[in-house]
């Protein structure tokens, strides 16, 4: 008689027969439902596609990895919040915890096997908000099918490339347990500017929530990093407005809103002790402070080589039809 196959089997084989390319923090990054993961994603992928059930009143963070998530996170659970948590005051959450805590991601966290930080989403308190690096088509069926509302976070990919090299070699040199080199510029480049690097390629997963927000514009907000950075206040008016609740007169002249980009500020967040010393337990230990860097506009031109800004600048120009740069 033929045994039936366990889980763990099931997933042995699987990604067995997926592409897979060499990884950035692992071995090998498999191509999973056009998505470039890292082998614990996968699962979790499946997992949170099966079981997740959206609420009407459920808000998604979407981003690509170190396009801003950490600040749009902070932003809109401040926001969403605000009458329960009074953001100018010193018993705020976000200045006891970072927001991927407050915030938690459905792959990384939630949906993640064995994940010491486990949320069980059913228990959060209402509105829920959740992150997410999945691509649009990829998110579950009930959040296709009900009115939750997702956010979108988009960096430029100069920015979002070098972001995320510094990162990821950060997160190499602290898994003790591993022994993978950390990666140089150039070999990152050349993964990154091939779409290969975890939740890419950056341009289907730009893409896919920018059509989404011009299909169904009270369902999906397009934010950019840099006009997030321009005005935050106008950007932040838009997203609780997006968000069925907008700041009123009095709110405004009360000074909230003030309040609010203060408390999500760079330069705030970064000082707090929680984003100096504390970790997020997830299934690797991640240190906050590696969440804030730099936090500026353009510091790609500091390593890009002429070569590498014409490579990438073809690439864009070729994967985008402009429209989501230019509104
Ligand atoms: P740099 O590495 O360029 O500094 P993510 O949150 O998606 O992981 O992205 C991290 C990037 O956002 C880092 O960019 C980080 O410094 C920046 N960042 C974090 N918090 C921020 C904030 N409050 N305001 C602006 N940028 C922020």
């Amino acid at each position: 008689m033929e045994e039936t196959p366990t889980t763990e089997t099931f997933h042995e084989e699987m990604l067995h027969s997926l592409p897979r390319e060499k990884g950035w923090t692992d071995p090998y990054i498999y191509l999973f439902q056009h998505i470039w993961c890292r082998q614990p994603h996968i699962k979790a992928i499946i997992s949170f596609q099966k079981h997740f059930q959206a609420k009407h009143d459920d808000i998604i963070i979407a981003s690509l990895p170190k396009a801003g998530t950490t600040w749009l996170k902070a932003l809109a659970f401040a926001t969403a919040k605000r009458h329960r948590f009074i953001p100018s005051q010193n018993d705020h959450p976000l200045l006891n915890s970072n927001s991927h805590t407050l915030v938690p991601f459905f792959e990384l966290t939630i949906y993640s096997d064995n994940n010491p930080n486990y949320v069980d989403p059913s228990t959060l308190p209402e509105p829920r908000i959740f992150g997410t690096h999945i691509p649009f088509p990829s998110l579950s069926n009930s959040i296709h099918n009900s009115n939750c509302k997702i956010i979108y976070i988009c960096r430029n990919p100069f920015d979002t490339f070098i972001s995320f090299w510094h990162f990821s070699n950060n997160m190499i040199l602290s898994q003790s347990s591993q022994s993978l080199p950390t990666l140089t510029l150039e070999e990152a480049f050349e993964r990154y500017s091939e779409g290969k690097h975890p939740f890419g390629p950056f341009w289907s997963n730009i893409l896919g929530y920018w059509k989404a927000s011009q299909d169904k514009p009270s369902k999906v907000l397009f934010l950019k990093y840099e006009e997030l950075k321009a005005d935050t206040k106008f950007e932040l008016k838009r997203m609780a407005q997006f968000l069925d609740c907008p700041f009123t007169q009095e709110e405004e002249s009360g000074g909230i809103i003030d309040s609010i980009i203060e408390l999500c500020s760079f330069g705030k967040m970064k000082e707090l002790e929680v984003n100096k010393s504390g970790k997020i337990p997830d299934r690797r230990i991640i240190e906050n402070k590696h969440f804030f860097r730099k936090g500026e506009i353009g510091d790609w031109i500091n390593y890009f080589s002429p070569e590498m800004t014409e490579k990438l600048s073809k690439v864009i120009e070729e994967k985008f039809d402009q429209s989501a740069w230019s509104h």
